[in-house]
């Protein structure tokens, strides 16, 4: 640096900020997550107890909702089905007419250009809430893996059958991106990207999702599949099976407090980089909010800006809907 460095030269007004701005954060970089609940109720509409303004939606309700999001600019979202009947195969998660099943059909009908993503996981569908099946007797939730490998793909297929966009795995099974990959190939999908849940961790943040999605295992956790906290170069073997079973994006999760391995993501490997801020980091933020504590929408676009900055092109938060229609993101 010479004697003559200034650094405020750059910082004297806004518009001068704006122009040396690195990172910018625009509504093509956000995917909001919907619940969507198999019921026939249809003005169904229940919030969540930890998660203010994210809503249990009825298909009809999902419509209402996601219209007003689409004409605040929203293009892109990923959806969560909670069934009428859960067992232990995850019947419920493949059947074609299942309830995310209908709400792709739905949402496509009316909104082509919206892309439409899939979680693909069994945890919501299954009566033990695993991410897959269990042996006979299980105690600690230790789920097989390759008869896993079948069922997700055929939950990947119907949802691409009902018109899905993408498809997103997030059980962290071995092998499922060649698994869904393969399967989809074979019907024809060859178009259809995947976006792996590459790099997701066990983590405590996952909260009030599982109360949204009433998906937390009954017995055992997750951390026989999902990722110990305290790894990050174990993040990178997940990230590079993942791209070479065939991902086209891949995620890291959480978001918030894992910036340092979204950063490695995105410095070792050449495929877009998401990364998604959970039920948690969510609710943390609005509590603080709703409390009055803190500046909601500043924090929110630091923390989304954050996210940008240590390499994520796309960011899956709750906050997407909120931040497009009150304009904190254009
Ligand atoms: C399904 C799944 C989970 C989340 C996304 N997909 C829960 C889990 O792994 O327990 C968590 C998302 C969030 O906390 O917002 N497996």
């Amino acid at each position: 640096m010479n004697e003559f460095y200034r650094g405020r030269r750059l910082r004297r007004n806004p518009v001068i900020r704006e122009m040396v701005r690195e990172t910018q954060l625009s509504a093509a970089d956000l995917m909001m997550l919907y619940f969507v609940v198999d019921t026939t109720d249809e003005d169904f509409k229940k919030e969540i107890p930890s998660m203010p303004g994210q809503y249990q939606l009825s298909l009809k309700q999902l419509e209402k909702t996601v219209g007003e999001a689409v004409d605040a600019g929203l293009r892109s979202l990923m959806l969560f089905g909670i069934p009428k009947h859960k067992d232990a195969i995850a019947s419920e998660a493949y059947a074609p007419n299942g309830i995310v099943q209908r709400a792709i059909r739905m949402l496509k009908a009316k909104w082509p250009d919206l892309q439409v993503v899939t979680d693909v996981c069994l945890c919501e569908y299954t009566s033990h809430g695993h991410c897959g099946i269990l042996k006979e007797g299980d105690t600690c939730g230790e789920v097989v893996n390759d008869p896993t490998l079948e069922l997700l793909a055929k939950t990947a297929l119907s949802h691409v059958e009902a018109g899905a966009d993408m498809v997103a795995p997030s059980d962290m099974m071995d092998g499922r991106i060649l698994a869904i990959r393969e399967t989809l190939d074979k019907a024809g999908y060859v178009n259809t990207p995947i976006m792996s849940y590459a790099v997701k961790y066990a983590s405590a943040f996952y909260g009030p999702f599982r109360d949204a999605a009433e998906s937390a295992p009954h017995h055992g956790d997750r951390k026989t599949y999902q990722m110990d906290p305290a790894n990050a170069m174990e993040g990178l073997r997940e990230a590079a099976a993942d791209i070479d079973e065939g991902a086209d994006i891949v995620m890291v999760k959480p978001a918030g407090p894992y910036l340092d391995v979204i950063r490695m993501v995105r410095d070792n490997f050449d495929v877009p980089v998401a990364a998604y801020q959970v039920s948690g980091e969510y609710s943390m933020i609005k509590a603080a909010a709703i409390n009055g504590w803190i500046d909601e929408e500043r924090i929110v676009l630091e923390s989304l800006i954050g996210i940008r900055r240590a390499g994520a092109k796309l960011i899956l938060t709750y906050y997407a809907e909120e931040a497009l229609k009150k304009g904190w993101v254009r």
